[in-house]
């Protein structure tokens, strides 16, 4: 075929803004936006089973185990609409294990981005996030908060982002960072996630549209 998807990976600590950023990548880009942190609170909220085995994980702040999760995207990244559009993997690979498993079976990105971000102010966006359960939309009680009294008596907090949760949740990222870029170094393009959203996403904006421009095809936004 003649088209040429573009194939982007977002990592990045807790709260760095990877959702946020995938909003706006998925707006301008039209890339299918597979976020493991997503898929698995679905599970959890459908009552599945691999919900069922995901959520003592996710509420601990700890790791799903590799098997459960690769399966589950690679699922996602074989059907028709990501081959078409192209995909943007956000929570995934997490571990080394994760990278190679994706290695294997020869998927790989044309480009890993990573938001950088201090620790203290992690804790501060995680803290203050919200999450609107009818549109997905995610808010933050200071920097971002909801439009209208409607949203905002619908808002809910995520049950692993209290300050102890999202500590565990930064020590396991630093512990297994590295491994995991180690596989990509050769397309890493690392961001300073600590400024506004609309600054961080004119960065991506450009990279992915250089990296756009060198695989010579067009993509259209949804
Ligand atoms: P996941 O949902 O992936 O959580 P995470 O990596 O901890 O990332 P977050 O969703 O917390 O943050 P984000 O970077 O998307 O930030 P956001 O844009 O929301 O994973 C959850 C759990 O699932 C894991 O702990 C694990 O148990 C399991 N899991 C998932 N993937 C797995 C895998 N591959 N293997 C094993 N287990 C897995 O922004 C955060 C806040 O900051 C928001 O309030 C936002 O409004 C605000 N904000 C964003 N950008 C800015 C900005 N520029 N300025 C100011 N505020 C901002």
């Amino acid at each position: 075929s003649m088209n040429e998807p573009l194939k982007v990976m977002i990592s990045g600590a807790p709260a760095s803004g990877k959702g946020t950023q995938c909003e706006l990548i998925v707006q301008k880009f039209g890339l299918v936006h597979i976020s493991t942190g997503d898929l698995l609170r679905a599970e959890v909220a459908a009552g599945s089973e691999i919900g069922n085995k995901a959520k003592e994980y996710m509420n601990a702040g700890r790791l799903v185990p590799d098997e459960i999760v690769t399966a589950m995207v690679t699922a996602r990244l074989s059907r028709e609409d990501a081959k078409q559009k192209g995909w943007l993997l956000d929570g995934y690979p997490r571990s080394f294990a994760q990278a190679e498993a994706l290695e294997q079976k020869q998927i790989r990105p044309d480009i890993y981005i990573v938001l950088d971000v201090p620790d203290d102010i992690l804790i501060d966006r995680c803290v203050g996030r919200r999450l609107d359960p009818v549109t997905g939309k995610i808010y933050h009680i200071k920097n971002f908060p909801p439009e209208t009294e409607e949203i905002k008596s619908r808002l809910i907090t995520r049950p692993d982002d209290t300050e102890e949760k999202v500590q565990s949740r930064l020590e396991i990222y630093k512990q297994n960072a590295e491994a995991v870029s180690s596989t990509y170094s050769s397309i890493t393009n690392k961001i300073d996630g600590n400024r506004s959203k609309e600054v961080v996403f004119e960065e991506i904006d450009s990279l992915l549209s250089q990296v756009h421009n060198e695989k010579g095809k067009l993509i259209k936004p949804e």
